[in-house]
């Protein structure tokens, strides 16, 4: 770094780090290689960079530090700040307001407060590591308010800021009484970066209906309140994934024995189905079991033919509709291993963990057929980890039309998991597809995700941002 801060500072809500407490309250983490991180590694290593973020656990509080060459700068975020924030206002209003609602939003006006608190504390956290004209980086729906907040402290730094989740339509938007500050806050960004085209349409729409701004295409001319001028984007730039890394993994002889460990060990069934998601109501979990449930009762699927593994990894677990979800999935597998399993012979094997990313793998070269049936998913990073880890070109990739990876990947067979019946079918014909046919619309998806990937992602994303002039129009030029 230079002596007055890094040039590049990515701000999240959580760091690329996992930390544990041991019992004598010492504290110790290890690196956690999530698809940003990597995507970012070589940004950060090039330039010298920060990144911001929250520890995990409340009350943590840690010094700076570095980690593979990144400084890593922890925000701490006491109990109740993580009850009314994280759990709160993040993952019970603002989470399932931006998933069309398929749980209800709770609105509480404890919680805005604490929102804003801790963006503020973000925003000033990144305001004291960033170098003069320093770029940063702000994610996801956390921390809607920090490009705002930190433009107030640091006129001079160029500010992006990425939606890793959908933006929904203006009518349901519309339901967020403090839907005006929100718009307000992202627009301190130069660039807002959104999962699909439609989900930056979105939000200039609601940027027309709760600013008296003008907006043409894109594009948004913002008055500061110096009376200064600034033109904001607002654009897609599809996330992905790290797919050489995954490809090369899911080459390697250890993963491809596992794979077939894996099959010997669920019986050798001739067909392997497999669901792998965070346990949340947006994946559409219940839709999916439900169909295959009823598969297996008209005959149409039989055990110890078929199977299903379903890898459901703990999520939020403090958030009420998580634990009803948890109930519901567990009750409904349960039913259906009750009425059609027999011993040793499970129609469904169900995993509430998270399993390392050589085991993840090795599942997805066993599966035969990738089930992704989100109701509502800003992009949908399994899928293309399936497709990525596929290089013997087999398996079909059956994902629903409501993740943004349906914008992407054509030659996948493409469902809407409330249609129930149209599901069960497009299953059916997944799990019947010949090998030619498979082959040919697996190439098809590779060329696009080994294309595609997460570098290419955020290399798009900065220069784009890179390329807005560093400092905003002074209100006496035209
Ligand atoms: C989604 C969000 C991320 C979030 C992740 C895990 O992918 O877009 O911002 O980090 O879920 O959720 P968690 O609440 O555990 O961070």
């Amino acid at each position: 770094m230079s002596d007055d801060g890094y040039d590049f500072v990515v701000v999240a809500n959580r760091l690329p780090v996992d930390f544990s407490v041991a019992e004598d309250g010492t504290t110790s983490w290890t690196t956690s290689p999530g698809g940003l991180v990597t995507a970012l590694e070589p940004v950060m290593q090039a330039h010298s960079g920060a990144w911001v973020g929250w520890s995990g656990s409340p009350d943590l509080d840690h010094e700076p530090f570095d980690a593979d060459g990144v400084r890593l700068v922890p925000v701490a975020l006491s109990a109740t700040e993580v009850e009314l924030y994280y759990e709160g206002f993040s993952n019970d209003t603002l989470w399932p307001l931006y998933h069309d609602v398929i749980e209800p939003p709770a609105y509480h006006r404890q919680w805005w407060d604490a929102y804003r608190k801790v963006n503020a504390r973000f925003a000033a956290a990144a305001a004291a590591q960033a170098a003069p004209g320093a770029i940063v980086w702000v994610q996801d729906y956390q921390l809607q308010l920090v490009p705002a907040l930190l433009r107030e402290l640091r006129p001079d730094v160029r500010i992006g800021f990425f939606n890793h989740i959908p933006f929904p339509s203006l009518e349901i938007f519309a339901q967020l009484p403090w839907r005006a500050q929100v718009i307000r806050g992202l627009l301190g960004a130069d660039l807002i970066g959104f999962q699909r085209a439609s989900d930056a349409a979105n939000f200039v729409r609601s940027v027309r209906r709760f600013t008296d701004l003008t907006t043409r295409g894109e594009v948004i001319t913002v008055t500061d309140d110096d009376g200064g001028r600034r033109y904001v984007r607002a654009a897609a730039f599809p996330i992905s994934i790290d797919s050489e890394h995954f490809d090369n993994l899911a080459r390697s002889p250890a993963v491809k024995a596992r794979a077939l460990e894996i099959r010997e060990e669920l019986g050798n069934p001739e067909v392997m189905l497999l669901g792998v998601d965070r346990l949340d109501y947006t994946k559409g979990i219940r839709h999916r079991v439900k169909a295959f449930g009823e598969l297996l009762q008209d005959g149409r699927l039989t055990v110890p033919e078929v199977t299903l593994v379903q890898v459901a990894s703990p999520s939020r677990e403090n958030v009420g509709a998580y634990q009803q979800l948890r109930e519901d999935v567990e009750l409904l597998v349960g039913r259906i291993n009750g009425e059609y399993g027999h011993l040793g012979k499970a129609p469904i094997h169900y995993f509430h963990h998270s399993y390392p990313a050589e085991e993840m793998a090795a599942l997805y070269l066993a599966a035969d057929v990738m089930l992704v049936t989100a109701l509502r998913d800003g992009m949908n990073l399994v899928a293309k980890e399936y497709v990525a880890a596929r290089s013997d070109e087999r398996g079909v990739l059956v994902l629903s039309e409501f993740t943004g990876a349906a914008d992407e990947l054509a030659g996948s067979v493409l469902i809407n998991p409330h249609d129930i019946d149209g599901m069960k079918d497009r299953i059916v014909l997944a799990v019947e597809m010949d090998y030619r046919e498979q082959r040919k619309r697996m190439r098809r998806l590779r060329r696009r995700v080994l294309e595609d990937d997460v570098e290419k992602w955020s290399q798009t994303f900065l220069a784009v941002l890179s390329a807005v002039p560093a400092h905003h129009l002074p209100a006496h030029q035209p």
